[in-house]
């Protein structure tokens, strides 16, 4: 196994998409970021150099940062963030994974331009489970604003009320084809006939869970969250921020143009964004300028297509790649997920209340000491141990919206002793109404072992539960008026984050985070912090 080393300088660069130009944040000058490549097993060291106004710490995730949880990157949770000017090296193993996943900004809302694709190659000479691809395409998708993001959520937060939905979607940082702008380009994909490609998906949205179909071509599902899974053929793929998909595209129609599309996927009564980001796949010999075949996403409320594509989702589960679903439990863990309102005498605009968000009804309150500082060196009165196991109130999670069902703030972690195993009910609640999250865990690999539509039940759900072949992955989409069920080992000593991925719900409040104990063995403990860990 080898060391990599990354330099990524944070810097602004002047950008033009949709007509119109704007200084953004950016890796290195590039929107999406450069691609980090390394093989499981690998050390990976990448220098961030912070060159902008705003402070910065960047996240690997999905990279499960065994005992480095100084490197896992969200700020105020495991590291101060690194200030204006000044430098920090992220240090870490890849261990027991391999497949696709992202890096992307972990503080304010950076990350909508700075992302960046994590291809982790299999160690050498291990072979793909699938069919050895002629070649390999990262696909980045995410949304542009023509405004400044970090102006677009200080307003929403100034007002009580939403922030406003992005511009367009992107496909390798283009839109494609937009009446607003027709003469802008939209990536290409060249093929040639008769070979197969293997598509790296990433949703790196802020705020959308996207469709991604290509005219005439099925894709093969191969891998999700960079754990291969059984391989199946879709239309369509649905893909939540943060989530990653890796499918096999055979090119075989002889020749021509197709419409690559990215589309929302939206089945709240919220906000509505139909704008589609197009690319094109187009067979050597033509012309890569617009595509001919053409294909229509499906419509924003596509319920069945997102649920035909998670039920097709089980791992792999070979002798070579287990699935290793905790049979016991240790932690029963149900937890609500929701928005709600609180009272904010300030918000003219929000008529004296304001939009927030909570697991259990507790709204996270970000610290200004590091949690994984705090608890490393004892610092007292950062965070408290008493996030509840279950939500304060019971009612009917997916029916009428209760009254009076404000939240309480409090930078709440829940505790999990070493090796621990947890099962924990996510339900959408719908203190305002029922919405899809996607929800993130920092630090592990989870089960998808059930997921059902309105209330939880805790007497008949279980029986239902796939404890043989469930998907593994590291984001999970909690269905509108429904529920999923997750199990993970607490096998990470330390603080991780768990949040839901759609930018402005974190900025909300779906945020909390679990503490997880030292073991008593050998390399069962949190490593110390590096030197050069930024300090707050
Ligand atoms: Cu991809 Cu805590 O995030």
């Amino acid at each position: 196994c080898a060391v990599r080393h990354y330099k990524f300088d944070v810097l602004i660069k002047n950008t033009t998409r949709l007509c119109s130009s704007k200084p953004i944040v950016t890796v290195n000058g590039k929107f999406p970021g450069p691609t980090l490549y390394a093989r499981e097993d690998d050390t990976v060291l990448v220098k961030v150099v912070n060159h902008v106004k705003y402070n910065v710490s960047i996240h690997w995730h999905g990279i499960r940062q065994l005992r480095t949880g100084w490197a896992d990157g969200p700020a105020y949770i495991t590291q101060c963030p690194i200030p204006t000017g000044q430098s920090y090296v992220y240090n870490f193993t890849i261990t027991g994974q391999r497949g696709t996943l992202l890096w992307h900004a972990h503080i304010l809302w950076l990350r909508s331009t700075v992302h960046g694709a994590i291809v982790i190659l299999p160690k050498r000479g291990v072979p793909y489970p699938f069919p050895k691809p002629h070649k390999e395409v990262v696909v980045v998708l995410a949304e542009w604003w023509k405004s400044d993001t970090e102006a677009v959520i200080n307003e929403a937060l100034k007002s009580g009320l939403a922030p406003n939905v992005s511009d367009a979607h992107t496909i390798n940082g283009h839109p494609g084809q937009v009446s607003s702008c027709p003469s802008q380009g939209g990536f290409k994909l060249p093929v040639e006939n008769g070979k197969t490609y293997l598509l790296r998906l990433i949703n790196a949205a802020l705020n959308e869970e996207l469709f991604f179909k290509i005219a005439d071509h099925k894709l093969t599902v191969v891998e999700v969250d960079a754990t291969y899974v059984k391989p199946f053929k879709a239309d369509t793929v649905l893909i939540a921020p943060g989530q990653t998909t890796n499918v096999l595209v055979s090119a075989d129609q002889n020749s021509g143009k197709y419409l690559v599309a990215a589309s929302p996927f939206m089945d709240a009564p919220v906000a509505v964004d139909n704008l589609t980001a197009t690319a094109t796949l187009h067979y050597s010999g033509t012309l890569a300028n617009t595509p001919t075949t053409l294909t229509s996403p499906p419509p924003q409320n596509a319920t069945q297509v997102a649920n035909n594509f998670i039920n097709s989702l089980r791992a792999l589960n070979s002798k070579q790649f287990p699935a290793l679903v905790p049979q016991t439990i240790d932690h029963n863990l149900f937890f609500t997920v929701g928005l709600g309102i609180n009272p904010c005498p300030t918000c003219k605009a929000g008529n004296g209340s304001r939009a927030v968000a909570s697991i259990n009804n507790v709204t996270f309150i970000m610290p200004t000491t590091a949690l994984l500082q705090a608890h490393f060196f004892n610092i007292s009165g950062v965070f408290t141990t008493d996030f509840p196991a279950n939500p304060p109130n019971v009612f009917n999670y997916s029916g009428t919206p209760p009254r009076n069902l404000q939240t309480t703030n409090g930078t709440k972690v829940f505790r999990l002793a070493y090796n621990s195993t947890v099962q924990l009910v996510l339900q959408d609640t719908a203190i305002i109404a029922p919405e899809n999250h996607p929800i993130h865990l920092h630090g592990f690999n989870f089960f998808a072992v059930g997921r059902g539509l309105g209330n939880y039940n805790p007497k008949t759900d279980p029986q239902k539960f796939n404890l043989v072949d469930p998907v593994e992955r590291n984001t999970i989409g909690v269905p509108t008026g429904g529920w999923v069920a997750i199990r993970f080992r607490a096998d990470n000593p330390g603080v991780w984050f768990m949040h839901c991925h759609l930018e402005v719900h974190t900025t909300w409040g779906l945020k909390m985070a679990f503490l997880v104990d030292n073991g008593k063995g050998p390399n069962q403990s949190l490593l110390p912090p590096p030197s050069d860990l930024p300090k707050c």
